[in-house]
This record gives C-alpha cells, sequence and structure tokens, in this order.
C-alpha cells in the first residue's frame, strides 16, 4: 500500500467551506477522512453522508465514546445507517462497555470498524505522573493490558501513539491475532526538528510508523496547514 493511502486526514480547525476547499483541492490523494467532534457537533449526520456521497471518501468518525455500555450503545444506534468505515470508543470504558459496542455495532453498523482509543497521544510523561501517578514502566504495563483487553474483545483496531507500535506488535505474536493498528501523533521529520509539533507529545515521522507496524495514520495540521498534494 502506497503511503497516501495510510493516511487518514483529519478534518480539525476548519468551517464546513474550507472542508470543501480543502476536499476539492485535494481529490482523489487521500482515501479517508476523519471526522472529529468538533465537525459533528457543529454539522452532523448528513455533513458525514455528504462528504462521502460527494468525494467518494472512507469516513473515520472520531467521537471518542466514553462512557457506561447501556449510554454507548444508544449513541451507537443513533448512528445507525451512516457511511462509516471507522468508529471510536475508548478502552478505558472496560471489558462491558467494549463487548455491547460491539454487538450494537455488528448490526446497526456492520460495516463499520469499531477502535479502541488507547492513551491520548496529547498525553506525555508529566501527565501520566499527574492523572494515574504512573511512572514510565507503569504506564507501558496498562498500556499491554488495554491492548490485550482489546484483543479479547475482538475490537477490529486500536488507535495509539507510534512509539507503543513496538509493545504491541510482542502482544500480537503471543496472542496469534491482528487489529488494525491507527496512528495519531504523526509529524514530519522537519516538524520535530524544529519542535513544530503543537500540542501532540508521542509522535514519529509518517516513515517510522510504518516501519514499526502501523497501517493506518491519521494526520492533521501538517497536512491541512501545509500544502495538501505534498506527497503526490
Ligand atoms: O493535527 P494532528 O495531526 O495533531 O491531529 C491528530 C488528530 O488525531 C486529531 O484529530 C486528534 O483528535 C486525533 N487523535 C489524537 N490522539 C489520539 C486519538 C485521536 O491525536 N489518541
Amino acid at each position: 500500500m502506497k503511503l497516501t493511502d495510510r493516511i487518514i486526514v483529519a478534518l480539525d480547525n476548519m468551517n464546513e467551506e474550507e472542508v470543501w476547499a480543502f476536499l476539492n483541492k485535494s481529490q482523489h490523494t487521500y482515501q479517508t477522512v476523519k471526522i472529529g467532534l468538533e465537525l459533528f457537533y457543529l454539522l452532523g449526520p448528513d455533513f458525514v453522508k455528504k462528504i462521502h456521497h460527494e468525494y467518494n471518501v472512507d469516513i473515520f468518525l472520531d467521537l471518542k465514546l466514553h462512557d457506561i455500555p447501556n449510554t454507548v450503545k444508544k449513541a451507537i444506534r443513533s448512528l445507525k445507517g451512516l457511511p462509516l468505515k471507522f468508529l471510536t470508543v475508548h478502552l478505558t470504558g472496560g471489558r462491558n462497555m467494549l463487548t455491547e459496542a460491539l454487538a450494537e455495532a455488528s448490526t446497526c453498523l456492520p460495516a463499520t470498524n469499531l477502535l479502541g482509543v488507547s492513551f491520548l497521544t496529547s498525553l506525555g510523561k508529566p501527565d501520566f505522573k499527574e492523572i494515574y501517578n504512573f511512572n514510565e514502566t507503569q504506564t507501558k504495563l496498562t498500556f499491554s493490558n488495554l491492548f490485550r483487553l482489546a484483543l479479547q474483545t475482538n475490537i477490529h483496531g486500536v488507535v495509539l501513539s507510534p512509539l507503543e507500535l513496538g509493545i504491541v506488535k510482542n502482544e500480537e505474536q503471543q496472542s496469534g491475532k491482528k487489529l488494525i493498528k491507527v496512528t495519531p501523533g504523526i509529524r514530519f521529520a522537519h516538524e520535530i526538528n524544529s519542535n513544530n509539533i503543537q500540542d501532540q507529545q508521542r509522535i514519529a515521522t509518517p516513515e517510522d510508523a510504518v516501519k514499526n507496524g502501523a497501517d493506518y495514520l491519521v494526520m492533521g495540521r501538517s497536512i491541512t496547514s501545509g500544502t495538501p498534494n505534498f506527497l503526490k
């Protein structure tokens, strides 16, 4: 698969007009776009359908659902019929929530891959210490637990930082199963070298993320604030 086919463009920081302008400019370059909380709250399900139908792109709806099992189940039911390739839930919602989410998605959104979000890529060492009182080893062990939970629930994939791809490789080998691995926290080498990484912390270049096993890369500002067709 060529690199651009692995890129999921995050349509953040744009109003509706800017989204259409971006899609017109970058048409046929990217196969998948990610609609996050920002645009979904503003423009809703009709906007998702419109993008899918008018631009023939796959949709990643990044709602990062995180609530009790019944609420997540009903939220997924409300999305019934949307043309989604990917939808996100938080792995920290726990086993019961993930199981209910998968069961509901299998009937309401049968063509959708449910992705479990592990730790946000914007969290760094001080955040893990402050929130969970974790040192680096404890953070890694907890990430492994989350990934094992993902494997056991048979969720379709996970969202993780490119720095955790090594841990995942070991877990996958031991379990004999493979999940779709999607990594945000992607920055070009020149951005990393000039510390132009905005709020992201656990990051890598597109090339390194793919080399280490990422199936898809979520890229927002590096693409949407720059030249869309840079990789052609
Ligand atoms: O602009 P940037 O490339 O940092 O955008 C990354 C995108 O990936 C954002 O839309 C953000 O919501 C999403 N994301 C993330 N970290 C996660 C899950 C999703 O940055 N763990």
